[in-house]
């Protein structure tokens, strides 16, 4: 097996953690059976991801557009998310996890919130690797409310001051630089209102398997995958 080149490891890998329903309807049992499963790939990525020492791990787990779901679907994830989040808690303060999290928080319970908030607070000294949680979020909203934003905060000034670097800064991921990869499990050739502005560059990998079955291997597969495409940004090649 050719080992990974540790000098073009992606700084910022995200993932649509895709296929939980799916993964569960194959072997006849209830949607959520996939997501509880869905929760030891994240365990199992995590702790890979970091161990390759990768900096900045984004999930998507939960769209704007998710809680169009049935309510009984969309309360026993945020349940899951919850017990998950206390449960893993102990693991990434020791593996020197940075836990964060953004989104759409005004839709979710204040209980939740809290419980990410502990999350986030009880990591905020480790230097590990970044861990996101992308939770109630959609890429369309996110630009909208960054356009409102920057109208509200520059109404007197020189258009141009807005630039890639202004706007960059208004939406929900500030600070956090740029995908360089950007996995989807589950087959589907899409993005579903994910980090539309970010991933302007980012390569992207779509897996066939589910996201109850993607394994350590399968995301270091991605990762060699990635080491051997030529990024261009548009340019010829050197
Ligand atoms: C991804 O799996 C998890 C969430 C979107 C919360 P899905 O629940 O979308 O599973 P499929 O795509 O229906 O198989
Ligand atoms: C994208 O998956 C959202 C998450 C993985 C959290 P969806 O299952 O919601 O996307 P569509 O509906 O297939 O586009
Ligand atoms: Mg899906």
């Amino acid at each position: 097996m050719d080992l990974l080149d540790n000098n073009n490891i992606p700084k910022h890998v995200a993932i649509i953690m895709d296929g939980n329903g799916r993964w569960a309807n194959d072997r006849n049992l209830p949607r959520l059976a996939g997501h509880k499963e869905g929760v030891n790939t994240v365990r199992e990525i995590v702790e890979i991801a970091s161990e390759i020492e990768i900096e900045t791990l984004t999930l998507f787990t939960f769209s704007s557009e998710n809680w169009k779901r049935p309510k009984v679907e969309v309360s026993s994830l945020m349940k899951l998310l919850v017990s998950s989040i206390r449960k893993e808690l102990k693991e990434l303060v020791s593996n020197n996890i940075i836990f964060d999290f953004f989104g759409d928080l005004s839709k979710m319970d204040d209980s939740i919130i809290n419980e990410l908030n502990k999350a986030k607070n009880s990591t905020e000294n480790n230097d590990g690797m970044r861990l996101n949680l992308a939770l109630s979020y959609g890429s369309r909203q996110e630009i909208v409310n960054a356009i409102k934003s920057i109208v509200r905060d520059h109404r007197n000034n020189d258009i141009n001051d807005i630039n890639e670097d202004l706007v960059a800064k208004y939406l929900l991921t500030s600070g956090i630089s740029d995908p360089d990869l950007l996995i989807r499990t589950g087959g589907d050739f899409r993005l579903s209102n994910f980090l539309l502005w970010q991933i302007a560059y980012t390569e992207l990998i779509i897996n066939d398997n589910y996201w109850p079955e993607f394994s350590k291997s399968d995301f270091i597969s991605s990762i060699k995958e990635f080491q051997s495409r030529e990024r261009r940004y548009g340019r010829v090649k050197n």
